[in-house]
């Protein structure tokens, strides 16, 4: 009797144990739709080894970069169903399910890419994480950037009158298109990964982007004139699916609420510091003529009307310029 309790234990042990342990490892795939050269793929690259030292090595992350699984709506679905773990999607994409997500987009928001990070990590931008659980099946862990939008075009513009008309690629986000359809652009919202070939194939006349992916993208191959706007900002969301988060014990939720956290701070750090040497090589570029400093006085009285249309279905709009104003 002694002997059989001894050996069915020393089963447990044998075959029981190291299946628990296995259970505990996590790779958890993450989804990106920028290529591995960006800031953010860095980042996630890096998140995997910090996750992996605060975890005992128990947790990695494996990305799919380049939009290998899909657009970025397409992301954010399987991260609903639970088919993906974690994703770094654009705030441009949240805006679809979360209007209150729009006031990020707000044009002219803020004037410079320091102000940029500070609304990023601002009390306030928190609290509109809280909607991502019910609105779209994720948790928001943190923000971070690819920062400020510029306007990147195949021919010389004049003036705001110059843009009636032309067909301008916008990431898919209603508060964007808003604000091109305000100066009488065509927008077509596309997917970054589709952004150079409609280019290069005249599908397009210009582009809104930021200089991260016009320097590692080449855009100025096709598109030679840049407005230095600075008209919005450009965020990121980090998200894990909700259905993987109630999966975690407390302790592990703590250890990927600290390693993503980690990692946002630092991209937002990086774009800060990195903005204006990115202004320096796309001047050297040849060919590429740079207008600098175009304010917003230039898209004459766009930005209340933006902010008229968008207020009225978010107070976040108004809250974000008087947050903005007190900074
Ligand atoms: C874009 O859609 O323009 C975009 C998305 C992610 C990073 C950078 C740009």
């Amino acid at each position: 009797m002694f002997r059989s309790t001894i050996v069915a234990a020393v089963s447990v042990a044998m075959f029981v144990l190291p299946l628990l342990a296995t259970a505990q490892e996590r790779e958890f795939r993450l989804g990106l739709i920028t290529p591995s050269v960006h800031v953010w793929n860095q980042e996630v690259a890096a998140l995997s080894e910090t996750l992996s030292k605060l975890s005992d090595s128990r947790f990695t992350v494996v990305a799919f970069p380049s939009g290998q699984l899909g657009s970025e709506t397409t992301m954010l679905q399987q991260l609903q169903t639970g088919a993906l773990d974690m994703a770094w999607l654009t705030s441009a994409e949240i805006t679809n399910r979360v209007p209150a997500m729009s006031a990020l987009h707000a044009p002219f928001l803020v004037d410079n890419i320091e102000d940029a990070g500070r609304v990023l990590r601002s009390d306030l931008a928190r609290e509109i994480l809280d909607e991502l659980p019910r609105a779209t099946g994720t948790v928001g862990l943190c923000y971070a950037m690819t920062g400020m939008r510029q306007l990147l075009m195949q021919n010389p513009v004049e003036s705001a009158a110059d843009l009636d008309g032309l067909r301008f690629r916008i990431t898919p986000a209603p508060p964007i298109r808003t604000f091109f359809e305000m100066f009488g652009a065509a927008p077509a919202p596309m997917p970054l990964t589709q952004v150079y070939d409609a280019l290069a194939n005249g599908q397009i006349d210009a582009i809104d982007m930021d200089y991260e992916s016009i320097i590692n993208f080449g855009y100025f191959d096709h598109a030679t004139y840049m407005m230095e706007t600075n008209h919005h900002l450009f965020g990121m969301v980090a998200l894990v699916s909700r259905r993987v988060w109630a999966e975690l014990s407390p302790e592990d939720q703590a250890i990927l609420r600290e390693a993503i956290q980690f990692h946002c701070d630092r991209t937002i750090d990086r774009f800060i510091e990195g903005e204006a040497d990115k202004l320096v090589q796309l001047l050297a570029v040849e060919g590429l003529t740079i207008v600098e400093n175009v304010g917003p006085e230039f898209f004459g009285d766009i930005v209340e009307r933006w902010d008229a249309e968008w207020a009225a279905q978010t107070p976040y709009i108004q809250r974000m310029r008087d947050l903005v104003a007190g900074f």
